[in-house]
């Protein structure tokens, strides 16, 4: 049996710091040249475990870490939502997460998005309280661990940091959570372990690795064992067009193996799409996949896991964060992803109100927060507001008016049904910002009430 990279998550609010973590750990510069200095794609990493020792330095040994797991694999989510696509259809995709706050912000409404869907995913997570380094009056001392760094600090500045942390343990605990700073747990199962680094400076990056480390080892290697040659399973992140390639889909395979020429089948908005694998890309190690460009490599097979470029035919419409899934039995295959597929857009009842979106992670979690808020959904699909969405949600509110309402994540509305919505009374709720949809949606209804 194989063990396999934990997938490791990194999620938190907007310009917290994601992306500088990970660019301070792969030694890259991905942040600064993103337009407009945000994540707007999802990234996928693998960090080599010599990468980490080499950060780590002899701190490993000191916490008598085995050497069973290859790497750690990272994936750099957006600041905001729709990061649910990157889990795996009917699981986690992620072994572990890190939770990157801002330490001088403290929590906001995207940490505390983000720590909802962690819970209902029941993923093991640890917090980056992150940018001690603007802590007043921090003395940075670059690459260093935190232990270290910390020792060298003013008392103000040390008790100035606790406090920051203490507040961070408060809002945890809100939310059910029960935290310590790493030095002081005294529980690994019960308490949540908040580590303070700076992804500019390095400082803490080496107890947030051994951290990680430490947990995957402890907590999950049964789940990172992987069948060498069984059909492979993955998750599309995005779909893009490359010069040369075509139509490609960037995917993480998570369980198995994918060899060229494989049969494979991947989901469109209503139906599954069945192709052959013409070109399987491999990006060199410490690339991110989203920003690898013509350093790939081309390879026969690959083993899980691994983030991976596919070039096949008919991929035009594959639906983002789509599962996919090698053929061995036809039938049961396209059976498990129908399912999926079925779990997605017909977990609904028969009068509640409609919601649409542009991938089936925002999807997912559009509907994961109103179930949440036990907001019943009539019908829940991939795509722009159309002519046929107006009338079901006509129907929804003869029923009840609290139902004649659309609420649409980053997709347009068609004209037709623009023009149709403005005849009716329907509430149109449209916008890129999750919480933010749910949230007016949420004050409308409470105004209804009063
Ligand atoms: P989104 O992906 O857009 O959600 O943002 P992000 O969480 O990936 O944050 P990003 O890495 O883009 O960092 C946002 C800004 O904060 C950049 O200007 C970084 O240079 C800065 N930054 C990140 N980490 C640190 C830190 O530890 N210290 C300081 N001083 N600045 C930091
Ligand atoms: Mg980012
Ligand atoms: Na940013």
């Amino acid at each position: 049996m194989k063990i396999r990279s934990p997938i490791i998550s990194v999620l938190g609010h907007v310009d917290h710091g994601k992306t500088t973590l990970l660019d301070y750990i792969r030694g890259s510069t991905v942040a600064d040249r993103e337009a407009g200095g945000i994540t707007q794609h999802i990234g996928a990493t693998e960090i080599p475990i010599s990468t980490i020792k080499d950060i780590c330095g002899n701190f490993i040994s000191k916490l008598s870490i085995k050497d069973t797991i290859p790497g750690l694999f990272f994936i750099d989510t957006p600041g905001h939502a729709a990061f649910t696509s990157l889990r795996k259809r009917g699981g986690a995709l992620a072994d572990l997460a890190i939770l990157i706050v801002d330490i001088n912000e403290g929590f906001k409404p995207q940490t505390i998005e983000a720590i909802n869907i962690l819970k209902m995913y029941k993923t093991p997570f640890v917090v980056a309280a992150n940018k001690i380094d603007k802590i007043f009056g921090w003395e940075s001392h670059p690459g260093n661990s935190f232990t270290q760094s910390f020792q060298e600090q003013a008392p103000s500045v040390q008790q100035d940091l606790n406090q920051k942390l203490y507040e961070l343990v408060g809002e945890l605990h809100k939310l059910g959570f029960q935290s310590e700073r790493f030095d002081r747990i005294s529980s690994y199962a019960s308490q949540i372990s908040i580590i303070p680094v700076s992804a500019s400076t390095g400082e803490g990056i080496i107890e947030l690795n051994a951290m990680l480390l430490g947990l995957a080892q402890e907590y999950l290697t049964q789940q990172l064992e992987i069948h060498e040659n069984a059909p492979a399973k993955g998750t599309v992140l995005e779909v893009k067009e490359e010069t040369g390639l075509g139509m490609t889909i960037d995917t993480i395979i998570y369980d198995g193996v994918l060899r060229t020429n494989d049969e494979i089948v991947l989901m469109l908005k209503n139906e599954i799409l069945t192709t052959n694998v013409r070109s399987i890309l491999k990006p060199n190690p410490l690339e991110e996949m989203r920003d690898s460009k013509k350093r790939f490599q081309k390879v026969d097979e690959i083993v899980a896991a691994a983030g991976v470029k596919i070039a096949a035919p008919n991929l035009e419409d594959v639906v983002s964060g789509s599962p996919l899934r090698v053929i061995n039995d036809e039938e049961d295959v396209k059976k498990e992803i129908l399912k999926e597929i079925e779990d997605i857009t017909i977990d609904t009842e028969e009068n509640g109100v409609l919601v649409k979106a542009d991938t089936l992670g925002s999807l997912e979690a559009v509907v994961n927060i109103l179930n949440q808020e036990k907001i019943p959904i009539r019908s829940a699909d991939i795509g722009d507001v159309n002519k046929k969405d107006v009338i079901k949600a006509s129907i929804s509110q003869k029923e009840d008016p609290d139902h004649g309402v659309i609420i649409a994540f980053n997709v347009d509305v068609h004209p037709k049904a623009r023009r149709e919505l403005e005849e009716t009374s329907l509430k149109l709720f449209q916008g890129n910002v999750i919480y933010k949809l749910t949230e007016d949606h949420h004050d409308w209804l409470e105004e209804r009430k009063s």
